[in-house]
């Protein structure tokens, strides 16, 4: 159902293969092994080294691509983001590929912005790539919460087993695919794709039994669950769901904006996420908004970007199905109350230019992070003595 979902081959080419796993995690740790065998048994084919590969993708990537480069021994070759463009530049990605590349690691919905990559310009400029060099270098799609968004909300967006270079696609069943944590499911187009070699048969409980996950017990209610929902929802059902989630986003978004201090990270096209920073020339930080939204019974992330935009910190919220619009309503006027609350609060230059030991008992560098709090200490007490 899942490799239909994302467009595998049908008919007499039908031969996608997949498994269920713990999460999108242990889906891409499996998925870079086949990748980085395929990779070693050609070049050992082809009697070159194999022992230095690498894996591209952008700095935006989840930890869990940190995770597999170290965990299974590939090089991490980040492109790096800029100051308005937090995701892969498929362009760059391409340039940064050798004849140690593994993949092209693209991601469908990046965790930080919610915005999808741009897998078919990527397969294009790949294409090319491998038609100059004689390569032959694939694409994965971390498609961990856009899976089960695009297909129901953008079915023209071609990002899936559309494209001839994407061999590989995971998705988490317990973010857009509604169900409880503790699922995620990876698909290759063609058996092919996944090197015999990593799967293991076992015959001790009965029948012989292929094996191709990290861990060998798990629980089987997350599947039912999941194939529950698909058999109860169908496809009319899940489409229903994702546009609400897509409408109480633009309903949040707006009223985001009606504040006039925020500016948008997030873009229209993309998962059901918020992502917003503050406009140059606040007085306070958005660790501080977060800070404050906890009191309200809110718990909205704050967080850097990674390099090269580590100087831009930004918020998210991220909308699930039971965000219900009343809820988004009550999250638009807490985030009021609080800027309401900052805004009386003494500016933070005369924070910084106070003596922050005063109160802090020593020390002449302070993060931003340290004054934050050190100015809720003081605004908490309600007392403006240091400024
Ligand atoms: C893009 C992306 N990839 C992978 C993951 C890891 O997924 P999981 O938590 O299902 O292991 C996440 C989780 O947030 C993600 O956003």
């Amino acid at each position: 159902m899942i490799a239909h979902l994302f467009n595998a081959p049908v008919g007499d080419d039908e031969t996608a293969i997949g498994v269920g796993t713990v999460g999108s995690s242990e889906a891409i740790m499996l998925a870079g092994l086949a990748f980085k065998r395929k990779w070693q048994a050609k070049r050992k084919a082809l009697g070159k080294p194999f022992d230095n590969p690498n894996i591209v993708t952008g700095a935006n990537v989840q930890v869990c691509w940190e995770k597999f480069a170290r965990y299974f021994e590939v090089e991490l070759k980040e492109v790096k983001l800029r100051e308005g463009y937090y995701v892969m530049d498929p362009a760059k990605a391409v340039e940064m590929v050798d004849e140690n590349t593994i993949c092209v690691a693209a991601i469908l919905g990046s965790t930080l912005t919610g915005e999808f990559e741009d897998v078919k310009l990527l397969n294009e400029l790949l294409t090319e790539k491998n038609k100059e060099t004689g390569w032959d270098i694939p694409i994965h799609v971390d498609a961990a919460s856009g899976g089960f968004i695009a297909p129901f909300i953008y079915p023209d967006l071609e990002w899936d087993f559309r494209l001839p270079l994407v061999k590989s696609i995971n998705v988490s069943g317990h973010k857009y695919g509604l169900v409880y944590a503790g699922v995620g499911w990876v698909v290759w187009r063609s058996k092919e794709d996944l090197p015999e070699e990593l799967i293991f048969h076992i015959n001790y409980l009965g029948s012989d039994q292929p094996t191709f996950t990290l861990n060998f017990s798990k629980g089987s209610s997350q599947i039912i669950a999941q194939y529950y929902q698909f058999i109860r929802l169908g496809f009319e059902g899940y489409k229903d769901i994702m546009q609400n989630c897509m409408e109480n986003t633009r309903l949040l978004k707006e009223g985001i904006i009606k504040t006039g201090r925020f500016e948008i990270l997030s873009k229209d096209i993309g998962v059901p996420l918020v992502a917003f920073s503050l406009k140059n020339g606040s007085s306070y930080t958005v660790f501080q908004i977060a800070e404050s939204l906890r009191r309200f019974g809110w718990i909205v992330p704050a967080y850097t970007m990674p390099p090269d935009a580590e100087h831009i910190s930004l918020m998210r919220v991220v909308i699930r199905e039971d965000f219900s619009h009343s809820l988004a309503e009550r999250l638009i006027s807490d985030i009021e109350k609080v800027i309401k609350e900052l805004d009386e609060l003494p500016p933070r230059a005369s924070v910084k230019s106070a003596r922050v030991d005063d109160v802090d008992g020593g020390g002449s560098h302070h993060t931003e992070k340290e004054i934050g709090s050190y100015w809720r200490r003081i605004s908490d007490k309600k007392t403006s003595s240091v400024c």
